[in-house]
């Protein structure tokens, strides 16, 4: 290639892709939703704008992002949500998979006691019940005041309708083609080789909807859906049976709360390690008055990275689902655990994961699941993360039912020890019993300052979900971003093991970079273009609401 063409392929790929973003996001005065698709957040928006509440938009948008973002949103999944009302109420509603009852602790280790590759991650062996759908009715029935059938609707309009390809998504579908080709049978849906700007016409998912708007939440579980699909998973050497859908209920459970300065956080609780690493992190850096420090300064990210490294130690070895552990919750949330912690951290050198704990683990990149924020014109917040957890899920397709099933199974610890596709290490805490959920990091989170609603927040990401979400509280509360510029910022992670610090590529400072290098840390550019997807809502000083859409994505903020 001639100098003169490389130079304007450089200016193209500049011109493209180093955009500045914009600093201030959608500005609205009452209500806003911020999703992974504009569908979905227009479907919330408008629900709102006809009267419905949170959790009537919630419903909408949860199902919405099932049609337009099958890469995360899902039916055949679950997750998690944290509200809190007007009146300063709070909760958080458990929708996570759960392990079937002919799960075993060893389903996934050969007779020799090595790990399977792939079974606990691609088709119907990694799945695990979902509860999606339980979620949504759970929470529209305690909550939502506009009929469900009228909040389905939308949804089953755009499934027959169809969802525009955009470019980032017709990326994602090219790279997981082979995978989609491994799981399935037949040629599925979303292997037809889409291009930006295409249309995908979801019938057959329009047609479960239309099911499920008919005979409510029990099509699923069991109607002719769960039927169809215990049939289906058990027919590709699945173990999910009609019992075990008949089976799933969502849990309420009560929220992780803790405060940081004047702020109090709302997270959640087991079995997502969410909060209560969240409130570990977050305790371990109280106390060295973060705003001191340079915004994404060396001392900023050894003080950050010592605090998620200890956090991501406890929550290996304590967490798991609370039905079937004890966990330490109120010794692991206390302020003075946290800060006996951080007693060896010094500014002079790392501390060594090792001396943590041990073990080596392999690093695979993962940015699925996918996050909502909700503020309705009454006051009241919604903060969702749903998840199929890989991209696509288990990749295995409904081909009658019309979407993706998750392959949360990955989410255990198959084997005490060994790293999931996440690099997290697990412990018998964590470990596979039938009927058991599978620990998440899902972090959907609510903020509040002097007792008023101040942020709805939450992010994709895997193990990174919990520090992006600590990152972006931070850069609002300690450096004074408004909440586009704060979800802009360049994000890193470290999680004890892999012992690295990883950062987004080329966004941090080579000074700081080198810094923390010759303190003896390991920086790793190299594994994920992007961490998180943050999507969140600023309560501003005048009440007004700014929107925070991650342009890692196509995400996008919509209201009124
Ligand atoms: N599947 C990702 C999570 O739950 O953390």
């Amino acid at each position: 290639m001639k100098h003169y063409q490389l130079l304007i392929l450089t200016t193209l790929f500049l011109l493209t892709n180093c955009k500045k973003q914009p600093e201030i996001g959608l500005i609205t005065e009452k209500a806003m939703v911020v999703s992974a698709r504009k569908e979905a957040s227009k479907i919330g928006s408008d629900i709102l704008t006809k009267g419905g509440n949170a959790f009537d938009a919630m419903a909408a948008t949860e199902l919405a992002l099932a049609v337009a973002y099958p890469y995360a949103g899902n039916i055949g999944g679950g997750g998690f949500m944290i509200y809190r009302m007007n009146n300063g109420e709070i909760g958080a509603l458990d929708y996570r998979e759960k392990a079937p009852m002919n799960a075993t602790k060893d389903m996934y280790l050969d007779s020799l006691g090595n790990v399977i590759p792939g079974k606990s991650t691609l088709g119907a062996m990694a799945v695990g019940v979902p509860g999606t759908v339980a979620g949504v009715f759970e929470a529209h029935k305690k909550f939502g005041t506009l009929p469900i059938e009228e909040i389905i609707q939308p949804v089953i309009d755009l499934a027959k309708q169809g969802v525009i390809v955009t470019k980032k998504q017709q990326k994602r579908l090219e790279k997981h083609t082979p995978n989609f080709r491994k799981a399935n049978k037949n040629t599925i849906l979303l292997d037809n080789n889409w291009k930006e700007g295409d249309t995908i016409r979801y019938s057959a998912l329009a047609e479960t909807l239309s099911r499920i708007q008919k005979n409510g939440r029990d099509e699923f579980y069991k109607g002719e859906t769960a039927k169809k699909l215990a049939q289906f998973l058990q027919d590709n050497g699945g173990i999910i049976t009609e019992e075990d859908l008949a089976n799933y209920q969502a849990k309420w459970r009560t929220p992780v709360v803790f405060t940081y300065d004047d702020l109090k956080v709302i997270s959640m609780a087991p079995p997502s390690s969410g909060g209560v690493c969240l409130a570990q992190i977050m305790n371990g850096i109280e106390p060295y008055k973060i705003e001191q420090y340079k915004h994404n300064s060396t001392e900023y990210i050894q003080v950050v990275t010592e605090a998620e490294r200890r956090a991501y130690a406890d929550r290996s070895h304590f967490l798991g689902d609370p039905d079937f552990v004890e966990i330490p919750q109120a010794k692991l949330i206390s302020k003075e655990y946290s800060k006996e912690r951080m007693k060896d951290f010094s500014f002079e050198k790392p501390t060594s994961s090792d001396d943590v704990s041990h073990g080596k683990v392999e690093f695979i990149e993962s940015d699925e699941t996918t996050h909502y924020s909700i503020v309705d014109q009454f006051g009241n917040a919604v903060s969702v993360t749903t998840t199929i957890n890989g991209a696509y899920g288990s990749k295995l397709y409904a081909p009658e039912l019309g979407f993706f099933l998750n392959n949360e199974m990955d989410d255990f610890s198959s084997k005490p020890g060994e790293p999931n596709m996440f690099g997290l290490v697990g412990a018998e805490a964590n470990k596979i019993e039938p009927g058991k959920r599978m620990l998440s990091s899902m972090t959907p989170t609510i903020v509040e300052k002097e007792g008023k609603l101040f942020m709805v927040v939450g992010t994709p990401g895997g193990s990174t979900i919990i520090t992006s979400v600590l990152q972006t509280i931070l850069n609002v509360h300690e450096y004074n971003m408004g909440m586009q510029e704060a979800v802009n910022q360049p994000r890193f992670h470290h999680q004890w093991l892999p012992d690295v610090i990883r950062m987004e590529p080329n966004s941090f400072d080579e000074s700081v970079k080198q810094r923390l290098k010759n303190l003896g840390y390991t920086i790793d550019e190299t594994n994920s273009p992007v961490i998180g997807k943050v999507d969140a809502i600023l309560v501003l000083p005048n009440g007004k609401l700014e929107g925070g859409a991650d342009h890692r994505g196509d995400d996008t903020a919509a209201g009124f």
